[in-house]
């Protein structure tokens, strides 16, 4: 899914049980990522196809950092994520 909060996009998912918050806009050119295909810990970009791990945000091939990851957790059904001030 996608959170939008103070002008940030982040891009949630549950992939193999485990939460993860990421930027949610590609930084190619901007491709939702947050509607990106979800594989062997990494998001595929549904426009033209970069990768990202989920728990670094760095591009998967280069390793390169490219996304802010956000801290996330559940509780008693409540998902939180923490956000910058
Ligand atoms: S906008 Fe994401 S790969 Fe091009």
């Amino acid at each position: 899914m996608e959170v939008v909060s103070n002008g940030e996009v982040i891009a949630v998912y549950r992939h193999a049980n485990v939460l993860y918050a990421i930027d949610g806009v590609c930084m190619h050119q901007g491709g939702p990522l947050a509607r990106g295909r979800l594989a062997d810990g990494t998001v595929t970009c549904p426009w033209h196809g970069w990768q990202y791990e989920l728990a670094t945000g760095n591009h998967a091939p280069t390793c390169k950092p490219m996304l802010k990851t956000y801290k996330i957790q559940e509780s008693d059904g409540v998902i939180e994520i923490d956000l910058p001030i």
